[in-house]
């Protein structure tokens, strides 16, 4: 059995990116020893408002259940409420070096115009992301395509520890998803759909399907009105399409096929619209139940207990080989 890690910051509201490239993959590691954390501890890199970040924490809890993750077989929970997260953070902290963290592709997109006002966490983030990882001796991380670089300095971080204190740490590896690993925004299709751009071109988790439906509809395309794959000289159509297969199972062929005799992309549009509502209606309905009920804070009470055992473990297993411990 594989042990398998991953998680999501809970600020702002989940998108479908998050959900193709990260969740949808979740759930196909429910027979392994499973982790999902929800990483609040991230998430104040940037700067929250208390009350929306319980809130969003809750709602990211529940979205974690309503989207299938059953809690019976992998373990969900609150990174903040299993300190040993940010006991072995500190110490990824000390065995990272500026340049290496300077270099992360993200740091440099969020510290971007900042100057002297940039947050330290934003820069200290990746070995904090290693560190969660690390704690639970993963073999296989499920993110999307803007978390590989971490997951290349979780390697590098890892290497380092066992070269200068001994074996202790497994060295993980990224499950990116197939068609999914980089959903683009639909008003601009050389963007990532992000959480932070809360605009038409991000399709949110929880939107209605009438809005679902306009945002699809008013998603960029080209001139050439004919459906086909091609990333380089068709973004927006390319990335519609990456979205169409991953829910639908068909493959970029399949689909040209089935659209070769409808001229514009109107009948496309209109579909795909239906497979993404048909694929998120049932969550949101789940969600809704989950957040009415009282069944999160037992969830989440155990799933920190269980982490915590793990994680534990380990921690003191690193400390003892650096020196950290009395014996
Ligand atoms: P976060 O919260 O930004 O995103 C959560 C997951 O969603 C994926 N994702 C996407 N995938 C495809 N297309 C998109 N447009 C898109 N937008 C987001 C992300 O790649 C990610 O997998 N640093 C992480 C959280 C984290 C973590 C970890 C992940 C902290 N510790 C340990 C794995 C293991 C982050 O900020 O993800």
């Amino acid at each position: 059995m594989s042990v398998v890690f991953s998680g999501i910051k809970p600020s702002g509201e989940l998108t479908l990116g998050n959900y193709l490239g990260a969740m949808a993959q979740f759930l196909t590691y429910q027979e392994e020893e499973a982790y999902f954390c929800i990483v609040n501890q991230h998430a104040i890199t940037v700067p929250q408002e208390a009350a929306e970040l319980r809130q969003q924490t809750r709602r990211l809890a529940a979205l974690y259940l309503a989207s299938g993750l059953d809690p019976e077989k992998v373990t969900i929970f609150i990174q903040s409420e299993v300190p040993a997260h940010a006991q072995l953070a500190w110490i990824m902290t000390t065995l990272s070096q500026m340049g290496e963290l300077e270099r992360m592709t993200q740091y440099k997109e969020k510290a971007g115009g900042l100057n002297e006002s940039i947050p330290a966490g934003l820069l200290t983030y990746p070995p904090f992301m290693a560190a969660d990882i690390l704690l639970y001796q993963a073999d296989v991380v499920p993110v999307g395509d803007d978390q590989q670089q971490h997951l290349e300095l979780t390697r590098t971080l890892a290497q380092r520890f066992n070269y200068r204190f001994g074996e202790t740490f497994k060295l993980p590896v990224a499950a990116v998803a197939k068609e999914t690993t980089r959903v683009m925004s639909l008003q601009d299709p050389l963007k990532k759909m992000s959480k932070s751009a809360e605009d038409s071109g991000t399709i949110l988790l929880l939107d209605s399907p009438a809005v679902i439906t306009k945002k699809i509809k008013r998603a960029v395309t080209d001139s050439e009105n004919k459906l086909s794959y091609d990333p380089e000289s068709k973004p927006g159509v390319s990335n519609l399409m990456a979205i169409y297969a991953s829910i639908s199972g068909l493959s970029y062929a399949e689909i040209e096929q089935k659209y070769a005799d409808i001229p514009g992309y109107g009948q496309f549009k209109l579909d795909l619209a239906e497979l993404v509502v048909g694929l998120l209606e049932p969550i949101q309905r789940r969600y809704g139940e989950i957040m009415a009920g009282d069944e999160l804070d037992d969830m989440l009470t155990i799933g920190a207990q269980r982490a915590s055992r793990v994680a534990n473990k380990n921690l003191h297993q690193a400390e003892y080989a650096m020196g950290l411990s009395r014996r």
